[in-house]
């Protein structure tokens, strides 16, 4: 089946989109991006990722928005036409094309906006099983973190280095041996008496929008959560780790710099985690994630 896309406000097959190459999303990253999980056909958090999307834009002075209702029937309609059980949609907004390259950008652009969408197994993978492995690498992207910005390079080097080095993911480390976050996810710990800990939202970090779920799911049972930033070294000496993200939900971390966490397994703490972020997308734990024992 030919993969539906949708640019500038029309449905068109995927590998038909065409953009200039004048686009400021090409020239200059001039533009940011969401990516919103789909699981048993439904978005998780279509809400809070359009606010996030809003916010990137208002961050970066855009003074146009896309129109939101219309950003929300895309959503689903993409996920219908490409019969999206488990994936996600992904959606770009940049700040469009112009005649030549200006550094100055126009006050009222014309937007870019490019939704596609995308099948792919969210609970059931390799990393939600066994967990992944983590090598921590220097921080060395721009000072605006929490604006979701196509300006990647960072983070793909840091993801591409990790596989170099046989590992599956990469943790950003920041000039003062703390971590920020994971390469596209937000980073956790769980120490040895049993605290979750993960650094508070800042402009250094992602207000992830799977972060925010967790403090709902978790905060309705009681379970405190400590926002507090931690270093590598502490993170090494965790009892457990994870990562939270749209694309990995909720990762279990098994070793970070070849230095194994606990026995090398995912533990309890995060298995609990995993449990209650898939029942509260819908997913019937027995069946989607039968390794975390019903
Ligand atoms: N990335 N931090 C960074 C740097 C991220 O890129 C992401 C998500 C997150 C987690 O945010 P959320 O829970 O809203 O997905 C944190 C997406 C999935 C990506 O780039 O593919």
């Amino acid at each position: 089946m030919t993969r539906q896309a949708w640019l500038n406000g029309v449905f068109i097959a995927a590998d038909e989109a065409r953009i200039s190459p004048f686009d400021r999303g090409f020239l200059f990253a001039d533009g940011v991006y969401e990516v919103t999980a789909v699981y048993g056909g439904q978005l998780i958090d279509l809400e809070r990722h359009l606010d996030r999307l809003e916010r990137s834009l208002r961050e970066l002075k855009f003074g146009t928005m896309p129109d939101r209702k219309e950003l929300e029937e895309v959503h689903r309609k993409l996920v219908e036409q490409n019969g999206i059980e488990e994936g996600y949609i992904y959606l770009q907004v940049t700040r469009g094309a112009y005649a030549g390259r200006d550094f100055v950008a126009p006050d009222k652009p014309r937007l870019t906006t490019f939704l596609f969408g995308e099948k792919r197994a969210l609970i059931d993978t390799p990393a939600a099983r066994n967990g992944s492995k983590i090598v921590a690498l220097p921080d060395i992207r721009w000072a605006r973190r929490d604006i979701k910005s196509v300006g990647l390079l960072a983070q793909a080097l840091a993801k591409t280095e990790a596989k170099a080095r046989g590992a599956d993911d990469a943790w950003l480390v920041a000039p003062d041996g703390h971590v920020t976050e994971g390469a596209s996810s937000n980073a956790w710990i769980v120490t040895k008496d049993g605290q979750i800990i993960t650094r508070a939202i800042s402009n250094m970090i992602l207000a992830g929008v799977t972060r925010h779920a967790l403090f709902d799911s978790l905060g309705q049972r009681g379970v405190k959560i400590i926002e507090r930033s931690f270093t590598l070294e502490e993170a090494k000496e965790a009892a457990e780790a994870f990562t939270t993200a749209a694309t990995g939900l909720v990762t279990p971390v098994v070793s970070i710099d070849g230095v194994a966490l606990s026995d090398g397994k995912p533990g309890p703490v995060t298995r609990r985690v995993q449990k209650l972020y898939y029942t509260a997308i819908g997913a019937d734990v027995a069946k989607a994630a039968p390794w975390l024992g019903g």
